[in-house]
């Protein structure tokens, strides 16, 4: 990949190392970038009653949310993986509810890999508010 948004990847990177992970041992980071210029973060967080876990895309698009900003424009998700890790299913559409489908989203490994994508890729024909226009 021929930019990655390195400010967006080091913040996931560090958040992550927080992340609370005993069951899965698998700790993610993740950073959203506010139309503001802010950066919010998140990790994910397990629960024992395994269910009730959160991603940290989720917690940093509630991080944006409750610092009072609507919009986020780039993403950026971190894990230590062979791979990129992408979004699960839920995080997608966290993610499309606040961002337009051209917002880049980073996927990196903490080996450095990095492979780019967007929203719009990562949820093709999503559920929109358009959907409900019964009017
Ligand atoms: N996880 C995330 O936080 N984000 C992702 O994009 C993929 C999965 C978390 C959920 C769970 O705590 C652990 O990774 C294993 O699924």
């Amino acid at each position: 990949m021929s930019n990655p948004d390195a400010e967006l990847i080091a913040a996931a990177r560090m958040v992550r190392e927080n992340a609370h992970a005993p069951y899965s041992r698998f700790k993610v980071g993740a950073a959203v970038r506010a139309a503001s210029g802010k950066v919010y973060v998140g990790c994910n967080v397990e629960n024992v009653a395994y269910p009730e876990g959160t991603c940290a895309e989720a917690g940093a698009v509630a991080a944006m949310i409750a610092a009072g900003e609507k919009r986020l424009t780039a993403v950026a998700v971190i894990a230590d993986s062979p791979t990129a890790v992408p979004p699960c299913g839920g995080c997608r559409q966290k993610l499309a509810e606040f961002g337009a489908g051209a917002v880049p989203v980073t996927l990196a490994t903490t080996d450095g890999l990095t492979t780019l994508t967007t929203i719009a890729d990562l949820l093709p024909g999503s559920f929109t508010l358009a959907h409900m226009d019964r009017a």
